[in-house]
């Protein structure tokens, strides 16, 4: 192989490797994520991968958001401090309404900062990169 074909070969996988590390793929923690998600419940609240389609009335929209999409709305840490924290009152529909039955709960002092880690990651890999919508 000539020099130049090698340099090209190079190239090529250096360009994979730092594309796959852009897209936060890390298959062992997204595969932790996809576990705890089940193992948590997750999806009692938030639907089979994120789907939704839980009711919780009088929250806005009358649902528990998707969790499908957030690749779109979130960085990574911000998902992290989201799901550390949780959100103690969910913003209602009609303020003088009844509250909402679900809520997140902070889940900092129940899970390690490992098993966020990789809850988020497996949340960010729900919407691949090219399935991403274009809000410009
Ligand atoms: C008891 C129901 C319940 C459970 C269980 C639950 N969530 Fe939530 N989650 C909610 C509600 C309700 C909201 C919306 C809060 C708001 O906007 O006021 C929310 C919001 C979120 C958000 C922000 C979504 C957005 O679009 O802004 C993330 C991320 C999230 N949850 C992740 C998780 C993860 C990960 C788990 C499991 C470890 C989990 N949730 C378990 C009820 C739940």
């Amino acid at each position: 192989m000539s020099i130049s074909a090698k340099l090209i070969l190079l190239a090529g996988s250096a360009f994979l490797l730092s594309a796959l590390a852009a897209a936060g793929d890390d298959p062992a923690s997204v595969e932790r994520g996809r576990k705890l998600y089940l193992k948590y419940s997750c999806g009692a609240c938030h639907g089979p991968e994120g789907r939704g389609g839980i009711k919780n009335p009088n929250a806005i929209g009358g649902e528990v958001p998707p969790l499908a999409r957030v690749r779109e709305g979130y960085t990574l840490a911000e998902l992290k401090e989201k799901i550390e924290d949780g959100f103690p009152a969910v913003l209602q529909e009609d303020p003088d309404g009844p509250e909402p039955p679900l809520f997140m709960p902070a889940w900092k002092k129940v899970l390690s900062k490992k098993q966020i880690d990789g809850l988020a990651r497996y949340l960010m890999s729900l919407l691949p990169e090219n399935e991403m919508e274009d809000w410009e």
